[in-house]
Order: structure tokens, then sequence, then C-alpha cells
């Protein structure tokens, strides 16, 4: 099988106050499809960017990301919209969810967008599946962090992605809500074939995937 993620010579600088930052270089690798993937390394190595540049939501500067086939440099935002909505799962470090959206709203705006049917109660099964069918109807300022985690992991499931990046998803977790959304990731992947791409500053976790790539200072290392 080809993989499902082909990262080529990639590069990102920003420009600001007439500096130019460097904040990934000349990053290459590739991934397999249905594998598990910790991407490890210092505060501010450029984990997020990358991240986000493998899942289409931010271009690179130089270089080039193949997702499915499919080279991103070449899409137009609106086709970019499309593939994310259709087939890649994020899960932000800092949740993301819409404030004045509930909780099940929240999970369900990505199906409302592809104009799915019955959505509501198949995104109350998704709370269920997080453990928080309860809480449907609460705004996310009325959730605590790990509830707003998952909350956020729901909505990244909702499209059955068969890729899903997931930026310190038990960064903000005590132990047991830890392993309950660890589980439901090697879940996912285990039963959906859902290649996994988990940046974390968690040694267990990364231990626990297939891969680790560890990154410093913009590169691989
Ligand atoms: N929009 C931006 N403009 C300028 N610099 C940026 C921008 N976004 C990120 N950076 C810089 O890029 C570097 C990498 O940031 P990034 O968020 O990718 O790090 P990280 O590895 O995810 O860190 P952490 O573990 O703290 O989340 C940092 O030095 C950051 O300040
Ligand atoms: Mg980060």
């Amino acid at each position: 099988m080809p993989p499902i993620l082909e990262v080529t010579n990639l590069g990102k600088t920003y420009q600001s106050a007439g500096k130019t930052l460097s904040v990934l270089h000349d990053i290459n690798f590739s991934i397999e499809q249905g594998s598990t993937n910790a991407i490890i390394g210092p505060s501010g190595s450029g984990k997020t960017t990358l991240l986000g540049i493998c899942a289409g939501l931010d271009r690179p500067t130089g270089g080039r990301v193949i997702l499915q086939g499919l080279s991103l440099g070449i899409m137009s935002e609106d086709r970019l919209a499309r593939l994310r909505n259709e087939s890649v799962g994020f899960i932000f470090q800092n949740f993301q969810l819409m404030p004045s959206l509930t909780a099940l709203e929240n999970v369900m705006v990505p199906m409302e967008l592809r104009g799915e049917k019955g959505v509501r109660s198949r995104c109350l099964e998704l709370l269920k599946e997080v453990g928080l069918a309860d809480r449907a109807d609460h705004y996310p300022i009325q959730l605590s962090g790990g509830e707003q985690q998952r909350i956020a992991l729901a909505r990244a499931f909702s499209n059955q992605p068969s890729i899903l990046f997931a930026d310190e998803p038990t960064g903000n977790l005590d132990q047991e809500t830890s392993d309950r959304v660890v589980q439901l990731l090697f879940g996912l992947n285990r039963e959906k074939g859902t290649t996994l791409i988990l940046v974390t500053h968690n040694a267990d976790l990364a231990a626990q995937t297939g891969r680790v790539i560890r990154i410093k200072g913009g590169a691989i290392i």
C-alpha cells in the first residue's frame, strides 16, 4: 500500500518585524496507512506547525505534502477544506470548540457541513463513547479542560477519518481521563484502521505507538 502521508523537503518560515524565522527545515518522512505515530520534541520545536501543515490547515513555504495520494500544495482552499472534512480528523492543542455552541452542537458541525442525515442521534452516540452523554447541552465554558478535550475528540472522530492528527491529546488530562482518551484513540486505530499521528510530551503514550518521530529546532533528529 502507498503511504497515507508523504512529506518531502518541507520548510516553514515566518516573517515578523523584518526578520525571517525558520521554524521547520528540510523535513522528510512518510507514514504508512493504519500505523500509529508519535511526534515528540521540546516546546517551540515546530510540532504544532508541522501537524497543521500535514493536515492541510496551513501551507509550507517550501517542499510538499502528499496526503492520500493528493498533493496539498496545488489544491485550492475549497478543495483542501473538503478533503479535511471528508477524511482528516484534527484535535487542536487548545481544542478550538465553538463557545456559542453546546457540546452536542460542536460535535455535530462537521456532519452538518456534509449535509448528513440523523446527525443528532449519531453525535449523541459519539458523546456517549467519550463518556459525556449527560453533558450534551453544556457550553464549553461549563466544561472542564478534560471534558472539552473529549468533546474535541468526539468531533474529530465524527467523519471516521482515515487519518487523525492530535496535538497533545492528553496534555491537560488526569491519569484516568488520559488513559481513557488513549484507549479511544487506539481503539479507533484497531477497529477502523485510522492512522494516528499524535504530538505528545507524554513518554508513556509515545511508547505505545509503532513509531516515534523526534523533532528538535525544526528538524528531524
Ligand atoms: N504565526 C507565527 N508567527 C511567527 N512565529 C510563529 C508562528 N507560529 C509559530 N511560531 C513559532 O514557531 C516555533 C514553533 O512553534 P510550534 O507551535 O510549532 O511549536 P511546538 O513544538 O508545537 O511547541 P509546544 O510544545 O510548546 O506546543 C515557535 O518558536 C513559535 O514561536
Ligand atoms: Mg505545540
